[in-house]
């Protein structure tokens, strides 16, 4: 995918600075911004994305320029804070997370699951995240190392977060029998969520949308102490396919959990 990096509409020397700095975290050519609208931009420029230096990452995809991605912890903020009013979270509860616990979130996405899992392991557990899309990736890594003007929980949580830039395959594959006590899939739903407001949404573009294999299952169950977890639309088809079963019938989204001792699921 042919991605450029530019400045905002107003190229303040500090924005031309951000923007070369960009071009080079991201890897990708700079190009003028000449006030062109993104749109313009794009055709010009032939390309699919355009990432603007604002004060952080903001990323245009053609298909959807409505719609910037760049990170953002709301929906961990939410859940962390729902946590803290002792509401509990229906993830680390299926997974029966505790302080101390190794978590591998293989599709770490904007990061939000690892948040939410970071907080549960504390200060002395760790979290590795597995993410196959560069763009993600180093999207993650940006607000893992630009934390200035962050509050100091989200640092916290973000110097947990250990990133692998590679399909989850390949980590799976190098990690030991029974190494970690959490295996995590969060993968693109195989149909695109949409509402009366958003088409699409603004990560897919951007996403690896493979889905996954019942050989990532079986790593997944071989590297677990503890359980897999994949989260899937209960009506896709996709837990019957990787003979998992869904904690719910019906709904958005459900999470199918294969547990180590009762190896209910199992794959063959
Ligand atoms: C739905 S998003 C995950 C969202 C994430 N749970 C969160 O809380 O923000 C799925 C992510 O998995 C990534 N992905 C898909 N296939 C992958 C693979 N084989 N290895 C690693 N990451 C993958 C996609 O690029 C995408 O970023």
């Amino acid at each position: 995918m042919r991605v450029v990096c530019t400045t905002p509409w107003n190229a303040t020397p500090a924005a031309r600075q951000r923007a070369d700095q960009l071009s080079r975290w991201f890897t990708c050519p700079r190009v003028p911004r000449r006030n062109r609208s993104i749109d313009t931009l794009l055709q010009e420029e032939r390309a699919e994305g355009v990432i603007v230096a604002e004060s952080s990452p903001v990323l245009y995809h053609a298909t959807c320029v409505d719609k910037p991605l760049f990170f953002h912890p709301g929906m961990a903020k939410t859940r962390l804070a729902a946590l803290r009013r002792g509401n509990g979270d229906r993830l680390l509860r299926l997974a029966e997370v505790r302080p101390g616990d190794v978590v591998l979130d293989g599709t770490l996405g904007l990061g939000t699951d690892s948040l939410v899992f970071a907080h549960a392991v504390g200060a002395h557990g760790r979290v590795l995240a597995v993410e196959s899309s560069w763009w993600l990736a180093r999207l993650f890594q940006y607000a893992q190392t630009h934390t200035s003007g962050q509050p100091a929980w989200l640092c916290e949580l973000l110097s947990r977060i250990e990133v692998h830039v590679a399909p989850h395959l390949h980590l799976l594959r190098q990690l030991p029998d029974r190494s970690v006590d959490v295996v995590y899939f969060d993968p693109m739903f195989r149909s695109p969520v949409r509402t009366a407001t958003t088409q699409v949404e603004p990560i897919r573009p951007w996403a690896d949308v493979s889905a996954l294999t019942p050989e990532v299952v079986r790593e997944a169950q071989r590297v677990t102490r503890r359980c897999v977890i994949v989260k899937e639309r209960p009506t896709s088809g996709e837990f019957q396919r990787l003979g998992l079963q869904p904690d719910k019938p019906r709904g958005t989204f459900a999470y199918g959990v294969w547990r180590k001792e009762s190896g209910d699921g199992a794959l063959g």
